[in-house]
Order: structure tokens, then sequence, then C-alpha cells
């Protein structure tokens, strides 16, 4: 939990970063703050302090303290163009090489997917874990199996209601993990030899779920703030027989990308009327730091024809492998699948985070996580703005805990890879993206797992790194 002056400091990260407050722009005095929130004025110094020390503010004698000038802005990546003809796909090997060391403790982890667990309440999750199964009705742990424990189903369906998804419980399949529902999504939909529409880059676990499944990938151009580009998509449908498409609106790994909210309402319609699934990710839609949570494609489904997959693995539980999929009308075929693969997901994971959603704060816990994850990218982009050289393209997604940077062609993304490495800092390199590995200068970077203070200083390491593979 954090303290009162970390409150008051990442509230202000946020405003930094929604644009409330500008460049130049005072912060309140600290005898205001001190009248508007309610704290101590030594909690106010505390915060400030804070925020000087991180280089977001300044204090000017006799003035107050001020919002500090961000160093020229970067440039942002490109879209780069795909190919359009259908690739096989065979990226297992590459991306387990390149994200062994991931696990490593020893290692900074900026290639990671995941945030750091210490920014979870893994305690109070544990303990409601433990009310629950103490208070189970042992007949409950065969009902729990597929298509999933009721309360948390119903939960799940009364959060959507709240974000714009009209769901009933009966289309929820709870899975283990959001793999496992695009997997069973794309099982359900397809048979070995297909074409699914993807996004350059994607997310790894995509490419390897294609791989694994024996399906053949058409890339589809995707802008790093922006996402998939409807027109691309449109020609992309007018060319080849796709028989799914696999995308993630909110905050798409690694891009970071947010579509707007008109091109998810094109994206469903096109394939609505097309009458072709949509899987859609939709892992880090929580961790938004804009004043609300984007909507999904799926609150635009009126036929059923989106997949919508989520799991807690981004934004409660990492490691309890609690996910779903709200199927549309394809849920009777992956309730089936998910039966006749693996039976149900395990009971004590499902009501421990059934328990939390409904008597924890899930909503409170989340205002602190995007709070850190903010500030950590407020100061991440910091550094490299100042530590990386010339050249260096960067984007700013508006939440989510990835970076994805666009570095001079003359740098070769696998060998910055290696010698990251070889200072005990993981990256992930931009070639694990794409089935034909054509982003070979781009990198993906964590900011929310390492401590930061280990985030600062990898980052400057990196910036030197380039600095030398560009010399
Ligand atoms: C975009 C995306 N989708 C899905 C997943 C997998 O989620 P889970 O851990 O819930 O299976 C990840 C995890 O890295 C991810 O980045």
């Amino acid at each position: 939990v954090p303290t009162k002056y970390e409150a008051l400091a990442s509230d202000i990260v946020n405003l930094i970063a929604d644009g409330t407050l500008k460049m130049g722009d005072r912060l309140p005095s600290v005898r205001e703050s001190v009248a508007s929130r309610g704290v101590s004025p030594a909690t106010v110094f505390e915060a400030y302090y804070l925020l000087e020390a991180r280089g977001l503010i300044e204090a000017r004698p006799r003035a107050g303290y001020f919002v500090k000038a961000m160093p020229r802005a970067r440039e942002e990546p490109r879209s780069a163009l795909p190919g359009t003809a259908p690739q096989d796909v065979a990226v297992h090997d590459i991306v387990q090489s390149v994200l062994g060391p991931v696990r490593n403790r020893e290692f900074v982890p900026l290639g990671s997917a995941f945030p750091n667990p210490a920014l979870f309440p893994l305690e109070r999750l544990a303990r409601g874990m433990g009310s629950a199964m103490r208070r189970l009705d042992p007949r409950q742990l065969l009902e729990d199996l597929s298509p999933g424990n009721a309360e948390l189903r119903h939960q799940l369906a009364l959060r959507m209601l709240g974000q714009g998804m009209s769901v009933g419980t009966d289309e929820i399949v709870v899975t283990s993990g959001a793999m496992e529902a695009l997997s069973l999504s794309l099982q359900a939909v397809t048979r070995p030899g297909d074409l699914v529409a993807i996004e350059a880059p994607t997310f790894y676990g995509c490419l390897q779920t294609l791989e694994r499944l024996r399906l053949r990938a058409v890339e589809v151009e995707t802008h790093p703030r922006t996402g998939i580009q409807i027109d691309a998509l449109a020609e992309t449908l007018r060319r080849h027989p796709i028989k799914a498409c696999w995308f993630m609106p909110n905050f798409q790994n690694p891009l970071g990308a947010l579509m707007p909210v008109s091109a998810k309402r094109e994206l469903v319609q096109l394939l609505s009327h097309r009458q072709i699934p949509l899987i859609e990710d939709d892992v880090y839609a929580e961790l938004y730091f804009g004043p609300e949570r984007p909507l999904p494609a799926k609150a635009f489904d009126r036929d059923g024809w989106v997949m919508h997959c989520s799991s807690f693995s981004k934004s409660l539980a990492p490691g309890y492998r609690v996910g779903w999929v709200s199927a549309g009308r394809f849920a009777s075929r992956i309730e089936r699948l998910k039966l006749m693969g693996t039976l149900g997901v395990s009971v004590p994971a499902q009501l421990a985070v059934s328990h939390f959603l409904k008597h924890g704060a899930f909503d409170k816990h989340l205002r602190h996580l995007r709070s850190a994850l903010a500030l950590r990218q407020q100061r991440a982009l910091r550094v490299i703005e100042q530590h990386f050289p010339e050249g260096a393209r960067l984007t700013r997604p508006e939440g989510g805990y990835f970076l994805w940077l666009e570095l001079p062609e003359k740098v070769d993304a696998m060998a910055l890879t290696e010698a990251a490495r070889a200072r005990h800092i993981s990256l992930a390199p931009g070639t694990i993206f794409s089935a034909d590995r054509r982003f070979a200068h781009h990198v993906r970077i964590n900011i929310g797992h390492p401590s930061e203070e280990a985030l600062e200083s990898a980052l400057r390491v990196i910036g030197k790194l380039v600095t030398q593979a560009m010399a």
C-alpha cells in the first residue's frame, strides 16, 4: 500500500501524464494542498521532493513548484508496411532463446512481459483464497469445471457491463489465463492451413499459437499509436480468405497502440458484415492512464462475432492463471474444447479471484497500480529522452507498461540484446514480434517490472550500448 505522500505524488503524475497539468504550470502551494487533501504539510513536502528528485517538477525560489519542461520529445516510430503474402510461422525457438534469461532473478527484466509481482495484493488474495476454500461445499469442486465458477462468471459479467459490454454469464468460459482463452478461440474457428490476420508487430504468444495450430499469418499494417489500420485490413480481406482476426485494440503488445473508438466500431462492422470472427485480446485495458477504461471492440458486437479474451495476469493475480473469454456465438464450442482439453481451471484460483472481486477493492488496487505504472513510464521516458542517441524513435502509450523503440537501422536488435544480456539486462528484440523477423532494429522495453532505480540505471546502460552500436 503506498504511503500518503506516494499517493499524492502519483496523483500529480497522473495529472501530468494526462495533460491536465502542463509544462510550466504551478502546482498548488503546500498550504493549498494541505487544505484540499486533508494531509499534513510534511506529506505534501515529501510528495513534492519525490517528484523533484524524479525530475518531474522544479522549485522556483519564492514562487513555488512548477511542472518541468520535458526534454524535446522524440518522434514516434513508423508503421512498418508488412508483406501481404500469407506466411508460415516458426518463431518458437527464437522466442525461447531470447526470453530464457527473463526469468533469471539476477537480471533486470526489461524483456519481461509481466509487471512486477510486488505491485499486486498477493497477501489479500491468499487470505481470500483461504477463507473461500474453508467455506467450500465439496460438491462445488466438480460444479466449477468448465465453463467455470458461477459466482466468478457473474462477477465478470457485472464488471463488463460497467465497461460497456453486455455479456451474458452463459457466454463466459473461464480459462487458464488469457493465453488459453485466445488459443481455444482460435481453435474453435480454424483448421490447420487456414489464414489468420494479425497485427505487425504482434505479441509473440500469438505467433506461437499460430505455429502450434499450423495456421498461416497475414500481417496487417498496425500504427504504433492507433493500431490496426482499417483500410489495410479491408484490403487484406478482399485479397485473402481470412478465417479469423486476432487483434489487441487496447494497449497493443508490443506497441502500446490504442485504437480510436471509431476504428473499433468500424472494425466490428467490417468483420461482422463478412461473418469473420474477431479474437480480441484485451489483457492490458485496465492499465489505462487516462480518465477511463478504453472500450473494447466487444462493446460494438451485436451478432456475437467477437470473442473477447482477458485475464487477471496483468491486473490482479499474476501466476494464478485465471482468464476468460466472452465468446458470443462460439461459447458452447469453446466450452466443449475446454472440457475436452483440461476440464477446467483450478478451483482455488477461481475462488480467490472471485472472492477478491466480490469483497476486495479491485478498483482501489487498480488505481494504485495505474499510478505506479504511469510514474514509471514518465521516469523511463525522461531517461530515454536524455540518454538515447538522436534518431531513436519512441512510443508514449496511454496505458500498459511497454515502450516500443525504433532504433536507427544500423542497430541490430539481436546484437543489442546479446550485449545487454552480458550486463544482466534482458530485452525483447523486435525480431520476435513478427513472422518474418522484420522488426530488426526495434526493441520492446518493460517499464513495469524493475524497481525504479534499476529501471533507470538499466536504461542508461542500454542508451550507451545503442550509442556504441551506432558508432
Ligand atoms: C498481449 C498478451 N496477451 C495475452 C497474454 C497472456 O496472458 P495470460 O498470462 O493471462 O495467459 C500476454 C502475456 O504476456 C500478453 O502480453
